[in-house]
């Protein structure tokens, strides 16, 4: 398999009809690209003229194939970070049918167009893009999130050169975290992703991620793929055998800081945190890659800061969450919302074993799930309620309630007034303006 070509080929914009306006805020251009569920569109704000890429969903196929999850991640994801290498979501829209993500514009392309264009990257202009990956990358990692998808496709230019990582529907997120803390959901582009993704037997996100900069630095210096055989079974025995060739005019430092990576053993895998720290990687810094390397340190600083209660009180995290993870409303069909969350200082055996009794009380068949950390509840079957808690920052929980069987809570299951008065102090905010 040779680099795929993007299919992120511009189209001209129709000039015989009138421009469509997006709720009545962004002018609709012209076509970037295309995902797996998503057309991404050009589009210019009324209310300033900046430019911004509009990604379309299509809520219906989303909901039919079992996506919703997945952009739900993707937001999610998205508004936790804020960084010069990482494309900004500006906003999310949605209509009855479609999921608007209004995005930072990357006038610059994929750097897989690029590497196309310009085949193998001279040593210092991989650097730079690799030293904004980087950054990028260990911001993100410090905040909880994993990108899992790290690919050329999904690495954009703005108009000055500088890389921002987009497309974080893969991304995990700590809640995704199995008690072992693990991820379990392969995921990824075979060529990019690490062996253990495809192992299925669990991986760390960052380590993942790791490996998939080692291809990338290969791809950007080579301008081929280390691993390339349709055949996955004879691709992972080339990439346990260390099997891939460097070509001719890599220089060693660069060889062995890719062979740091691609490293099959994630943990004796290079970090990306080591990784930040390699002499290749710092070698003539560009002012751009300092500032953003700053910018990532500084992430760490304020991360481990922003999980003490002294620099983020609950009120804060409440402010934050209802901003962040109120991403309900973008699936209700009907206008009856089948959500509600609350935030708790309780225990997660304490919330549960509440939620327990209140079933069992109203003659509910009632089933812990996910190793304790939610709880199932239905009658013949067919599961009416679920509870799931998530830390948010210790002591604070975070219980999101979903009502599985469309009664919209008030039918035969409970209704959230009972639900409310059930779990009376157990309860310290809900979170939504309705409530
Ligand atoms: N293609 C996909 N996302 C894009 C973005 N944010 N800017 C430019 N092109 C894109």
């Amino acid at each position: 398999m040779d680099l795929q070509r993007s299919e992120s080929v511009p189209t001209p914009p129709k000039s015989h009809h009138q421009p469509e306006v997006l709720l009545g805020k962004y002018e609709l251009g012209r076509f970037l690209g295309r995902g797996a569920f998503a057309k991404v569109y050009f589009a210019r704000s009324l209310a300033d003229g900046t430019g911004v890429a509009v990604k379309v969903l299509d809520k219906p196929q989303l909901l039919r194939t079992g996506m919703k999850s997945q952009v739900l991640c993707e937001v999610s994801a998205m508004r936790r970070l804020s960084h010069p290498n990482i494309v900004k979501l500006h906003e999310v829209m949605a209509t009855k049918s479609k999921i608007y993500l209004i995005m930072e514009y990357a006038a610059g392309g994929d750097l897989l167009t690029w590497l196309h264009r310009r085949g193998p990257a001279l040593e210092s202009a991989a650097r730079h893009y690799f030293q904004q990956l980087v950054a990028a990358l260990r911001y993100c990692h410090a905040r909880g999130v994993a990108h899992r998808d790290v690919k050329p496709q999904n690495l954009l230019l703005d108009g000055d050169g500088n890389l921002k990582v987009s497309d974080f529907g893969l991304s995990a997120l700590p809640d995704q975290l199995r008690e072992d803390g693990h991820l379990h959901t392969a995921c990824g582009t075979p060529a990019f992703a690490a062996p253990e993704v495809a192992r299925g037997k669990g991986y760390d996100g960052a380590k993942a991620d790791a490996w998939s900069c080692g291809v990338i630095l290969f791809v950007l210096l080579a301008g081929s793929l280390p691993f390339d055989d349709a055949n996955l079974a004879q691709m992972y025995r080339t990439i346990y055998k260390r099997a891939y060739e460097f070509p001719k005019g890599m220089s060693r430092s660069a060889r062995r800081l890719v062979a740091r990576l691609l490293e099959p053993n994630p943990e004796r895998r290079m970090t990306i945190g080591e990784l930040a720290d390699h002499p290749w990687l710092k070698r003539s810094l560009s002012l751009d890659s300092q500032l953003s390397l700053m910018e990532s340190a500084k992430a760490e600083d304020t991360t481990s800061a922003a999980l003490d209660p002294p620099a983020m009180n609950a009120f804060d995290i409440i402010v934050a969450l209802s901003s962040a993870l109120d991403l309900t409303g973008l699936f209700d069909e009907d206008g009856k919302r089948r959500e509600r969350r609350f935030t708790s200082t309780a225990s997660v055996e304490r919330i549960m074993g509440r939620m327990e009794e209140m079933g069992l009380k109203s003659g509910f068949s009632v089933e812990r799930r996910r190793n304790g950390g939610g709880v199932g509840m239905g009658r013949w079957g067919s599961v009416v309620l679920v509870a799931e808690v998530a830390e948010v920052a210790a002591p604070l929980l975070l219980v999101e309630l979903k009502v599985e069987d469309g009664s919209g809570g008030d039918g035969e299951g409970f209704g959230w007034g009972e639900l409310r008065a059930g779990l009376g102090d157990i309860v310290s905010a809900w979170h939504s303006s309705e409530d």
